[in-house]
């Protein structure tokens, strides 16, 4: 019956505002309001120790070699859990290839990276420390570091207890999983989802009703608005390479199968408006810009000037409240910590 109704909203949207309430049925049949407490995570329980060593992890710069990156420098808090940057800086100032995304709400993609080649966070965590245009670590390196700061060994034990070996590369990435677990932002659409009649006005509405009924939930959906699911970027018409690069070809270089080139995982939408600039290439800046090119080349279709304000508009309700993060005192350097190299 919700289908059905979800159908017959989907294909009159427009014709006439939908109440809110009929909207809202429609719009559960494809999306969940984010979870009211920290997600657990099936082979990480999350505990307040591994959150809290966690959260001094992701502001650590030791973790890199050179001791200048962190994975705050990328992921700022602050600005939308990214850098804001068309593609990251990172060691030796060394560009890369791709553009970083948020951090925040990340626990609830189905898996991780553009192109979805990490299964979950912990096995996330692990990449950037050992890229060498990020942070151009070695493991061996890192627990040299962290065992050289008792501070850490005693975070590491009580967040770790039954393990022979508290401190490992493992369980850092396991720490900084549980704390990025708590980075979740409810947002108005939420509140909206939740019940709240008012926390969207007409216009958003019109956005959201656009949204189910032009079809942009085939691949953005679910409680991340995507974050779930590989898809051509140029299902209908391939962007220009000044926006899709030729020779990022996705999802191909982790499948190796032809089928997958320039297949990438549908980017999660929550707090899209505060994360330009957009997609994995980073070359557009401006939202309105990225959902016309979305139209064209995933739906073959030419937006309205108005169509792209109301769905702009309705972006702009996945805009959530970042949990309150005190910057961590971290422990003091002793004569056994490595020290940085160039
Ligand atoms: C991707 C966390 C360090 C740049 C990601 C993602 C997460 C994350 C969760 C995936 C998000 C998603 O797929 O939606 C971390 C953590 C770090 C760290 C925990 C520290 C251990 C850095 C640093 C940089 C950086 C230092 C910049 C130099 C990027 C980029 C991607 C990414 C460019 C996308 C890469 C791709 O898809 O191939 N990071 N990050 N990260 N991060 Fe980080
Ligand atoms: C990325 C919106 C339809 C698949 C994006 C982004 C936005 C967006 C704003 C950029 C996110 C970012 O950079 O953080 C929309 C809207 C749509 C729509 C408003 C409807 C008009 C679709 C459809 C598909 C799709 C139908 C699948 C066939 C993707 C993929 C990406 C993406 C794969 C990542 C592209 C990349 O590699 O950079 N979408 N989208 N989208 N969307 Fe859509």
């Amino acid at each position: 019956m919700k289908r059905l109704l979800a159908s017959f909203l989907v294909t009159t949207a427009m014709t006439g505002a939908a109440a809110a309430d009929d909207l809202r049925d429609a719009a559960l049949d494809f999306f969940q309001p984010l979870p009211s407490t920290v997600p657990q995570i099936a082979d990480n329980r999350v505990t307040p120790e591994k959150i809290a060593l966690g959260k001094s992890l992701f502001f650590d710069p030791r973790l890199s070699a050179s001791g200048v990156f962190s994975c705050y420098s990328c992921h700022n808090l602050a600005t939308g859990g990214d850098d804001n940057q068309e593609t990251s800086i990172g060691h030796g100032w060394q560009k890369g290839p791709r553009n970083s995304p948020t951090v925040l709400n990340a626990v609830l993609n189905e898996a991780q990276f553009w192109d979805g080649r990490a299964n979950d966070l912990k096995a996330q965590a692990k990449g950037p420390i050992q890229a060498g245009v990020e942070m151009a670590n070695t493991p061996e390196n890192v627990v040299l570091t962290l065992n050289s700061m008792t501070d850490y060994v005693a975070w590491f034990n009580a967040a770790f207890p039954d393990d022979a070996e508290p401190v490992s590369f493992d369980n850092m990435a396991r720490a900084i999983e549980a704390f990025e677990a708590t980075l979740i932002t409810p947002a108005p659409f939420d509140a909206f989802l939740n019940g709240d009649d008012m926390a969207l006005t007409e216009m958003e509405r019109a956005g959201l009703e656009l949204f189910m009924d032009k079809g942009c939930i085939a691949c953005h959906s679910g409680v991340n608005v995507g974050g779930e699911g590989y898809h051509p970027f140029g299902l209908i018409e391939k962007p220009g390479a000044d926006i899709l690069p030729v020779g990022d070809k996705g999802r191909f270089a982790v499948t190796d199968t032809a089928d997958d080139e320039y297949v990438f995982r549908a980017a999660p939408l929550r707090n899209v408006a505060v994360t330009a600039p957009y997609f994995h290439s980073g070359k557009v800046w401006d939202l309105k810009v990225a959902v016309q090119i979305m139209a064209e080349s995933q739906l073959g279709e030419e937006l309205a000037d108005e169509e792209a304000d109301q769905l702009v508009a309705f972006l702009d309700t996945l805009t959530g409240t970042v949990p309150e993060v005190t910057v961590p005192v971290l422990p003091t350097e002793t004569a056994a910590t490595p020290r940085p190299t160039a």
